[in-house]
């Protein structure tokens, strides 16, 4: 089966306005991808090409598929005259002749590879459509399956169906496989006699089975059927994905106390024997290496974290942070486009951004490395081994040496050589007596 040629023709082109959003609905983000790219990616497990069917929105589509599905090629339904029309706008993909092809809808994000894999399989076995159903006790507003001797003859959309009808829990989960051979001539063939006058995809399981080809319904979940069409099932399809994920997670050796309240991005990497404690949140382009220890109420994003290292609570990584092997970034620290060194500590209450720390470095309370000055970004290179007192501004463009000192409180304008003791503050002036005299002082002028 490997050797048939597959053509993914993924449709897009709702309006989606229950999204209540200027953003086309398959752009809106599961796990901070674009649903629509859940699909494509899908799509691709199940190998072959993929045509886009875009129509609202298609430039925005257009722009956004050249990030997820670069080889992918669009094709414009300038109308939405219904879905085996939209399927049709690929008409030219389709007449290239591919062994089977896949309809699979942009708007349902959780569908799994498994059931593409599955319905190519009974493609390969015989069949000219393939169905891919799943089973609810609410199958308002699907389309039924109806059988007639335990074969599928029909697939019913909810306004033409028949009270008897409406009451049959196994509905078109809207994945459909046809074999490439009898595609085009099963989809002219649809017609537009139905209570809401489109051509409906659906309506080529009735004309295969007059035409005497085999029909088949396989069943899958219900995730896979999940489609989304307001912001309420978005949230749903996010909760289904995180649940998946952290499970996925855990069993690959990651150690999650709390797994119900850590949200990771489509693309987060987490390597084995790493904790993660309490509500943790990972953005897009994280990767965190073997046992390292996220701590809770951190905030990942754009981020590399090197074996056994320790970040946060409270740790902030943002695009660039990239933490060598067991560095440390602790409670209330900020760090940007910012190389930390292996070893090297970022413990508290601490900003790095356009920086380079060391190896072994140790950066005190309250450091600010001051990078922009409201027009450019400027670099802070702090050498290996150096110590940052407490509190200290660091003004860039500045280099503080290897192995140098920063005294606590300074304000550091000019470069510090390796291995010396800067100060940037004021020295302290100490007068004896003068604090019990302001106090007398202080006491009479208030009797007044
Ligand atoms: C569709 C199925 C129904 C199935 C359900 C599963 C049809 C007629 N009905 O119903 O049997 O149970 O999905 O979720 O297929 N689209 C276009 N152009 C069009 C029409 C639709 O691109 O002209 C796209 C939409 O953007 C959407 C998908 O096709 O991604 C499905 O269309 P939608 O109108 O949501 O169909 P349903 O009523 O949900
Ligand atoms: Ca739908």
């Amino acid at each position: 089966m490997t050797k048939r040629t597959c053509l993914s023709i993924i449709l897009a082109a709702g309006e989606g306005t229950r999204m209540k959003s200027a953003l086309p609905k398959v752009l809106h983000k599961i796990a901070g991808l674009p649903m629509v790219a859940h699909v494509a990616r899908a799509a691709e497990s199940a190998g072959g090409e993929i045509a886009l069917v875009i129509g609202h929105g298609a430039d925005q589509l257009r722009a956004a598929a050249q990030s997820f599905a670069p080889d992918a090629k669009t094709f414009v339904q300038e109308k939405r005259l219904g879905t085996a029309h939209a399927v049709l706008a690929a008409r030219e993909a389709i007449a290239k002749g591919h062994d089977d092809i896949l309809v699979m809808f942009g708007d349902t994000p959780l569908l799994e590879p498994d059931a593409l894999l599955q319905a190519r399989a009974e493609l390969a076995k015989g069949a000219a459509v393939v169905v891919v159903g799943f089973r609810t006790d609410e199958p308002a507003g699907y389309g039924r399956l109806i059988k007639e001797n335990g074969a599928l003859v029909a697939i019913r959309e909810e306004k033409d169906c028949s009270e008897a009808e409406k009451k049959i829990g196994f509905c078109n989960g809207g994945l459909m496989a046809i074999a490439g051979e009898h595609a085009l001539a099963l989809l002219d063939a649809v017609g537009n006699a139905n209570a809401k006058g489109e051509f409906y995809l659906p309506d080529i399981v009735g004309i295969a089975r007059r035409q005497g080809l085999q029909v088949v319904a396989i069943e899958a979940s219900f995730e896979n059927a999940l489609g989304i069409n307001n912001r309420a099932e978005l949230a749903e399809a996010e909760a289904i994905w995180q649940r998946r994920r952290r499970r996925a997670m855990m069993l690959a050796g990651v150690t999650l106390i709390a797994p119900e309240t850590v949200f990771f991005s489509h693309d987060t990497e987490v390597g084995a024997e790493t904790i993660i404690e309490p509500s943790v949140f990972f953005g897009p382009g994280v990767k965190v290496a073997a046992g390292a220890k996220i701590h809770a109420f951190s905030h990942l994003e754009g981020a590399t974290v090197g074996e056994g290292c320790d970040v946060g609570p409270f740790a902030r990584l943002r695009p660039g942070a990239d933490l060598g092997e067991k560095s440390k970034v602790g409670n209330f620290c900020e760090v940007k486009k910012a190389i930390i060194e292996p070893g090297a500590k970022v413990n508290h209450l601490t900003y790095i951004g356009d920086a380079r720390v060391g190896a072994g470095a140790n950066i005190g309370a309250g450091t600010i490395t001051c990078n922009y000055d409201g027009y450019s970004k400027f670099f802070t290179d702090i050498g290996a081994g150096a110590f940052i007192g407490s509190n200290s501004s660091l003004v860039a463009p500045i280099s503080i040496g290897a192995g140098s000192y920063v005294a606590s409180g300074s304000v550091i304008t000019e470069n510090v050589p390796d291995d010396a003791l800067a100060f940037g503050r004021a020295r302290q002036r100490t007068m004896p007596d003068k604090g019990r005299e302001l106090r007398e002082r202080r006491a009479v002028a208030g009797k007044k």
